[in-house]
């Protein structure tokens, strides 16, 4: 089981939903399971408008790293991540803040996602 808090000037309070390991589901399909108003145009990769910041709330190693290659170009184009942050997630296993939320896999961390 994973925590997933959602925070936005958009929500009258922090909304904590409880993901379950293995479900595979993306962040986006979580907030909208949970009627959460996570911005969200193509749900491919693509538009960017679902651009969360993510933050790993565990002292672990960050699990739900692995940027798709939609999800590096739509970033760059929004100006959410910079050149050194995609190779730092690649070759130092460390996670860049921005992330698609219609891409990132939900795993079984607590996490907190601003948007
Ligand atoms: S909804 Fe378009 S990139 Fe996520």
């Amino acid at each position: 089981m994973a925590n997933v808090t959602f925070s936005s000037p958009k929500i009258k309070k922090d909304i904590t939903v409880y993901a379950t390991a293995g479900d595979c589901k993306t962040l986006l399909a979580t907030a909208r399971a949970n009627n959460i108003p996570v911005n969200f145009e193509c749900e491919n990769g693509e538009c960017g408008s679902c651009a969360v910041e993510v933050v790993v709330l565990s002292s672990r190693q960050p699990m739900g790293m692995h940027l798709t290659e939609k999800e590096k170009t739509a970033l760059k184009l929004a100006g959410k991540i910079s050149r050194q942050q995609i190779e730092d997630a690649e070759l130092k296993d460390v996670p860049p803040p921005w992330r698609l939320a219609c891409q990132y896999i939900v795993r079984d961390e607590d996490i907190l996602v601003k948007f």
